[in-house]
């Protein structure tokens, strides 16, 4: 972005403002000396070329509530966010603290998109389309108040996979093909006509969940049962917790693992051990011979408990009250894709497959059991193997994970 001093600075979308960020950083330039333009000042560029990247590190929490909160409309958000960003660069971390005028701003807006987000996840409406060489299979319709499309699509082009759609809202559409997202403006003029002979059917998020592990998914039995994950309120840890992340994986899979819950990095992607110690057990299920697609991923609870300290999002292991909430996921899970063998990562997904509280890893290590017609093969939590000290032991432990998932090979075939 060439930013020039005492000009405005025009600004289309959250990666532009970014890189204007950076620029106006490393020149020193103070918010009250910026004039931002937004989108409707001025028509959008090509992007110029960058100039190099002045050293701005900032927190992934940080860059998440940035990211957030730039969807939110509200007026002048470029310039606030511009000096949020300058009061943390210059050493003033409250400024992310709810008593802080700018921290309670800040996190008033992150609520409004997380909140918009919520509920566009959970009321957004799919129309199958009538099979038609190279359109989208569903089209959806959606009127957000805020900036949330790029949110939607990248949750629904994980969630829906190779199914092909479309969203479309007054001001831009975008459109999954299976492979890859494609952004353009506003396409169609919706709401959508009533149900007519142009559309097979109507797919809800609701459903989508069930369907996509398994078809002839039933929806939830019990009334107060939650619709969807993303609608759960079991218990309190979606508060603080970007989103659910569900399980992934073959409908079908032989062999279930189960961790404990999402850390930090699978918070913010929506997907289960894509962070360090998913590294360490893609290694050991290698050293096992079995490959992680044909494995489903889940987690004993869905949402990430952590607390802070400093900037950092801490970890914390979820209460029992915690586990037992969520296990009417895991059992669904199970339910669905019906394992012949599940390994328990760790302590805490003992505690839920068994249904015991006061399960012991260290007495189930290397001994399979039979449980409600599957085999349970307990095993360290890959977490505990990165955090072991010294390199023999650490070695030790990487074998005993590793030996427990060939074990689990063994039982599944
Ligand atoms: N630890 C877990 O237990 N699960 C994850 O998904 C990531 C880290």
């Amino acid at each position: 972005m060439d930013v020039q001093l005492n000009s405005p600075v025009p600004v289309h979308s959250f990666d532009e403002w970014r890189a204007a960020a950076r620029a106006l950083l490393e020149r020193q330039v103070a918010p009250e000396a910026v004039r931002w333009l937004t989108a409707s000042d001025v028509p959008a560029v090509p992007a110029a070329p960058l100039l190099a990247a002045p050293d701005v590190r900032i927190s992934r929490t940080l860059m998440h509530m940035l990211q957030t909160a730039a969807c939110c409309r509200t007026p002048n958000r470029w310039a606030f966010l511009y000096r949020v960003l300058w009061r943390w660069q210059h050493g003033e971390r409250a400024v992310l603290a709810p008593q802080d005028a700018d921290g309670a701003r800040l996190r008033a807006m992150v609520a409004a998109v997380q909140r918009e987000l919520d509920a566009m996840l959970v009321g957004i409406r799919f129309r199958e389309r009538r099979p038609d060489a190279g359109a989208p299979r569903f089209v959806a319709w959606c009127e957000p108040g805020h900036e949330v499309l790029p949110q939607l699509a990248r949750h629904f082009a994980a969630r829906m996979r190779r199914v092909t759609w479309m969203i479309a809202t007054p001001e831009a559409s975008v459109m999954w093909d299976g492979a890859t997202l494609h952004s353009t403006g506003a396409l169609l003029r919706g709401p959508f006509p009533a149900e007519t002979g142009g559309w097979l059917g109507v797919f809800s998020p609701a459903r989508l969940d069930a369907e996509l592990i398994d078809p002839s998914a039933a929806p939830p039995a019990s009334p107060d049962a939650p619709a969807t994950l993303l609608a759960c309120r079991r218990c309190a840890l979606w508060q603080n917790a970007t989103q659910p992340v569900p399980g992934a994986g073959p409908a079908r899979a032989r062999i279930m693992l189960v961790g404990e819950q999402p850390g930090d990095q699978e918070d913010l992607a929506g997907q289960p051990f894509v962070g360090p110690a998913g590294k360490l057990l893609g290694s050991a299920l290698a050293q096992a011979g079995l490959e992680r697609r044909a494995i489903y991923l889940t987690n004993a609870v869905k949402h990430f408990k952590w607390e802070a300290r400093g900037k950092r999002r801490m970890h914390k292991t979820p209460a029992q009250r915690e586990i037992e909430a969520c296990a009417y996921w895991l059992e669904r899970e199970l339910a669905l894709v019906q394992p012949r063998v599940v390994v328990a990562l760790g302590n805490t997904a003992l505690k839920a497959l068994s249904g015991n509280p006061r399960a012991a890893l260290k007495q189930m290590l290397g001994t399979p059991v039979q449980h409600q017609g599957r085999w349970i093969v307990a095993v360290y939590h890959p977490a505990y193997v990165l955090r072991v000290p010294g390199d023999e032991a650490r070695a030790r432990a990487f074998a005993v994970l590793a030996d427990g998932l060939r074990e689990a090979k063994r039982l599944a075939s």
